[in-house]
């Protein structure tokens, strides 16, 4: 199997998974369940999925195994997104190639599908886990310490704030580390938790995730620039117009082309000496010139 059909065949288990996760539902507040698998299942990269069973597999985890913590890490990407979108934060109306959530369901119903989405995924891990309660604590203290004030949420509060005032360098990696590295670091760490890796291997996947996160960032800002609405599937050029606070707009297109690189290089340096770490190099490579 290459590297790409590897690749897709993640992507096809991680939706099949995804849609049995939240089924249809015919109950008096069905609302809810279609507001959550419209954006659930309008595709995505699914790369947190991705490295959630990755990395577990680097450390001998079955796919199956490791699965519904790859779910819940997906259910809480999407809430995020959901919320990112409303019009009190970046206020836009495409996503995933479709109307965002509040375009299509209202803005009620896309805050509660985001909260339900989130709820849902602690709740999944708990229900599906089929390791020691030991792994699975770990494993969702992380994922809740990523996804919370100081995690995921504090990125967001500084991304917003960071349109009324001009961040700083050291401030917008700050922003970048915690907006998107916080998940990128827990679908990693998860791996690793549910492979017992040691200390020093997950350190390595922990700095792997880190750079990587920043370079994924800083290419997502160059996107909303020079990118295609119709390949990204979301709006661009609304960072500009609502004044956000970017590496791009800091430091320039062609500073960040070449920041880009240099974090993905370093990425994958930190983890070429993990177990069968291979795709995750190639995957990384790839990420650099993506278009969506
Ligand atoms: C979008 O994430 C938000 C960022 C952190 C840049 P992705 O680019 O992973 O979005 P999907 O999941 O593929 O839609
Ligand atoms: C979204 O960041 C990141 C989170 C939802 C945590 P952005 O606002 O930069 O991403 P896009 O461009 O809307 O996907
Ligand atoms: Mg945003
Ligand atoms: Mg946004």
């Amino acid at each position: 199997m290459t590297h790409n059909e590897r690749f897709l065949d993640y992507q096809t288990e991680i939706n099949a998974a995804l849609d049995a996760a939240i089924p249809h539902s015919e109950c008096l507040y069905s609302k809810v369940f279609d507001s959550m698998r419209y954006s659930l299942n309008a595709g995505g990269k699914r790369l947190r999925p991705l490295f959630v069973l990755e990395f577990s597999k680097m450390f001998g985890v079955f796919r199956e195994d490791a699965m519904p913590f790859a779910v819940a890490l997906e259910m809480i990407h999407t809430y995020s997104l959901i919320h990112d979108d409303l019009p009190c934060m970046d206020d836009d109306d495409l996503r995933r190639g479709k109307p965002t959530n509040h375009k299509k369901f209202g803005e009620a119903t896309a805050v509660l599908a985001g909260d339900a989405l989130l709820n849902r995924a602690f709740e999944h891990i708990l229900t599906h886990s089929k390791f020691s309660s030991d792994i699975t604590l770990d494993a969702l203290k992380c994922l809740s310490e990523a996804s919370g004030a100081d995690g995921m949420i504090g990125g967001q509060i500084i991304d917003m704030e960071g349109e009324e005032r001009a961040l700083d360098i050291d401030e917008i990696k700050a922003l970048q580390n915690l907006k998107t590295g916080a998940l990128f670091k827990a679908s990693v760490l998860i791996g690793c938790i549910l492979g017992k890796a040691s200390e020093e291997m997950s350190e390595k996947a922990e700095k792997f995730a880190e750079k990587l996160g920043l370079a994924f960032q800083i290419k997502d800002d160059l996107l909303n620039v020079e990118g295609s609405a119709e390949l990204m599937g979301k709006d661009v050029g609304n960072d500009e117009r609502s004044g956000k606070s970017t590496f791009v707009k800091l430091l320039g297109i062609d500073e960040c082309k070449k920041m880009v690189v240099s974090l993905t290089e370093e990425a994958i340096s930190s983890v070429r000496e993990l177990p069968g770490s291979d795709f995750v190099v190639w995957l990384a490579n790839e990420l650099i010139s993506r278009e969506n």
